[in-house]
């Protein structure tokens, strides 16, 4: 890939009249064209918001990335894409899912993109992310938000969702007092990341990972770990290694990334969601694979549980992460 193939050089280096303007608008931010003509321009779609709790460091690593990205001789634009936190989104964030596949696909395809960095991590960012970008097929990069830390209540752990329902009904017949719910309440989600069971988001984050769509083993860091902020900055330096090399979904995907190699053996290994089946299905056919739910269940028959994680083990994500993580598995 020369500089004068880039995408971007399209917007910024074609004699024509619309380059012109192009280049005005850029110096109206401050850019100067050795700034960014023959670079790669990397978008990093940052679903942050004070809508989502689980993204709350974006803010933050996304800086971290752009560092990465200008070390490397990259150019950083970031793009604010919806954030669809669980939490929040009614009636389903599901309904959104397919909004955020093309907004991702649609915002890369009309602005002067090279290369890009996907941010999510709440359930269903990383497949609406992943789809979008597999449809635009350029170079991509997917960062895992990480899961959060154990949650905890005065040396108790707790575990996202399944405590949040023993609480409530612990508190509906009169176990709870007032004050006991809101101990819970405060302890069960005490840092950045996404839910520390193996739900959805922790599903999707390590089917992404064996995809191949991050840097290896970035899924299982958890979010506030220094190393959360290290793999930032080591994933805006590849993605401007992606874009010289014209490394595109198309090229690393093919029907064993998503069969027993890797995505559906993934989540069947790690007692993953079940939603996990709906997204990597929606995944692998946006990729032309044709998956089916006859398929897991055929790899199911080989493939043992093995991570020993809640809901269907004990432990937490943080612990999976200290015992050595997806790439242990
Ligand atoms: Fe965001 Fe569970 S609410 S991951």
């Amino acid at each position: 890939m020369s500089p004068e193939s880039l995408r971007s050089y399209r917007w910024f280096g074609a004699p024509v009249f619309r380059s012109l303007g192009h280049r005005a608008r850029m110096a109206q931010q401050g850019y100067a064209r050795e700034d960014y003509m023959g670079k790669p321009v990397i978008g990093l779609i940052n679903t942050w918001s004070e809508i989502n709790p689980c993204h709350t460091h974006f803010k933050e690593r996304a800086e971290q990335i752009k560092r990465g990205i200008l070390q490397a001789g990259g150019f950083p634009i970031e793009l604010p894409a919806m954030s669809l936190g669980e939490p929040y989104v009614r009636p389903a964030a599901m309904l959104y899912r397919n909004l955020l596949a093309i907004e991702t696909e649609e915002l890369l395809r009309s602005h002067p993109i090279d290369g890009v960095v996907l941010m999510g991590g709440c359930d269903k960012t990383t497949p609406g992310l992943i789809m979008g970008a597999i449809s635009m097929n350029i170079p991509a990069i997917y960062f895992p938000a990480g899961p959060s830390l154990r949650g905890d209540n005065k040396g108790k752990t707790l575990g996202s969702g399944t405590d949040l329902f023993a609480s409530w009904y612990k508190y509906k017949a009169g176990e709870y007092n007032e004050k006991q719910l809101e101990e819970v309440e405060n302890g069960i989600s005490r840092s950045a990341g996404t839910c520390m069971t193996m739900g959805t988001a922790p599903t999707m984050m390590s089917m992404a990972d064996a995809m191949g769509f991050c840097l290896p083993g970035a899924s299982s860091i958890v979010a506030p770990d220094s190393r959360h902020a290290i793999m930032a900055e080591r994933t805006g330096r590849r993605i401007v290694d992606m874009v010289w090399q014209d490394l595109k979904p198309s090229d690393f995907l093919s029907a064993a990334s998503f069969d027993n190699a890797t995505a559906p053996a993934t989540a069947l290994a790690l007692g993953g969601s079940t939603n996990s089946v709906v997204h990597v299905i929606a995944m692998a056919r946006r990729a032309g694979i044709p998956l089916t739910v006859e398929r897991f269940d055929e790899i199911a028959q080989k493939v043992p549980h093995l991570a020993n994680i809640r809901p269907a083990g004990k432990y937490l994500m943080e612990d999976f992460y200290y015992a050595g993580g997806l790439t242990a598995l």
